[in-house]
């Protein structure tokens, strides 16, 4: 199972650090208070998260038939995870938490919809211009079931299965119609339709699901992955900020 969060620095952590570097000098005088300190100052992992690698349900064929281009439509698909926590401290103070795994389920904002061709803009990723209509497989109109494989990908190649959580510190974006573009109420991150990198602070384009099919049916399955690819030339990859 994939293990998830290991190495950038949370926004916990992030806090931690404001806080501590706000009261350091405070602890130089006070040294009694240093002890209040100790959970902010502990940076390294001491557990691990597991998402399950199966197939979770995103759409029905009924959903997908009614994804218009040009908007992109949010839904919602569970993710169960196990969990564990190895700092000794936390065991004595939790044991129920130890007898097994803790067990549950997480549930993710996914953005589909059709990709349009955009243009792209120098290293800086798109430019955030739709230069035609996005296309919805028209096989879609033809048959409720029974997609061949080649149909189960033609519907695939066109579909954008985007993360909510935005590239740079993970908080949920949102789609401005008037706007074409994906919005990040946080810090303004811009994203096209395609979740490609159009301003402010993320470095780069939002996470695509790269484990994707669709089923006879129709129905869309996903599994819990993302590319990890930076989107953005001289930019380092960096793990999404979600689990
Ligand atoms: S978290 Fe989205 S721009 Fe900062």
């Amino acid at each position: 199972m994939a293990e998830l969060q290991k190495d950038p620095i949370t926004r916990g952590d992030f806090l931690g650090f404001g806080v501590l570097g706000a009261i350091s000098g405070a602890i130089l005088t006070l040294p009694p208070v240093a002890f209040v300190l100790s959970p902010v100052i502990k940076t390294n992992v001491l557990g691990q998260t597991d998402v399950d690698p199966g197939w979770q349900r995103v759409a029905s064929v009924e959903d997908l038939k009614s994804l218009k281009p040009g908007t992109p439509d949010v839904f919602e698909v569970e993710f169960p995870i196990e969990q564990v926590y190895s700092d000794k401290e936390i065991q004595e103070k939790f044991p129920e938490s130890q007898k097994s795994q803790a067990e549950f389920t997480t549930r993710h904002a996914v953005w589909l919809s059709w990709k349009a061709p955009i243009k792209t803009q120098g290293t800086q990723g798109s430019g955030g211009d739709i230069l035609g209509e996005p296309e919805k497989p028209a096989i879609l109109d033809q048959k409720t079931s029974g997609f061949t494989e080649s149909e189960r990908q033609e519907i695939l190649g066109k579909l954008n299965i985007l993360s909510n959580s935005c590239a740079h510190l993970g908080c949920p974006v949102r789609w401005f119609p008037d706007k074409h573009e994906f919005l990040c109420p946080c810090h303004g991150g811009l994203y096209d339709i395609n979740g490609g990198y159009v301003g402010g602070p993320p470095p780069r384009g939002m996470y695509s699901y790269t484990q994707a099919e669709i089923r006879e049916d129709g129905t869309l399955y996903i599994k819990h992955g993302y590319d990890i690819q930076p989107g953005i030339p001289g930019i380092s990859t960096q793990q999404p900020y979600v689990v």
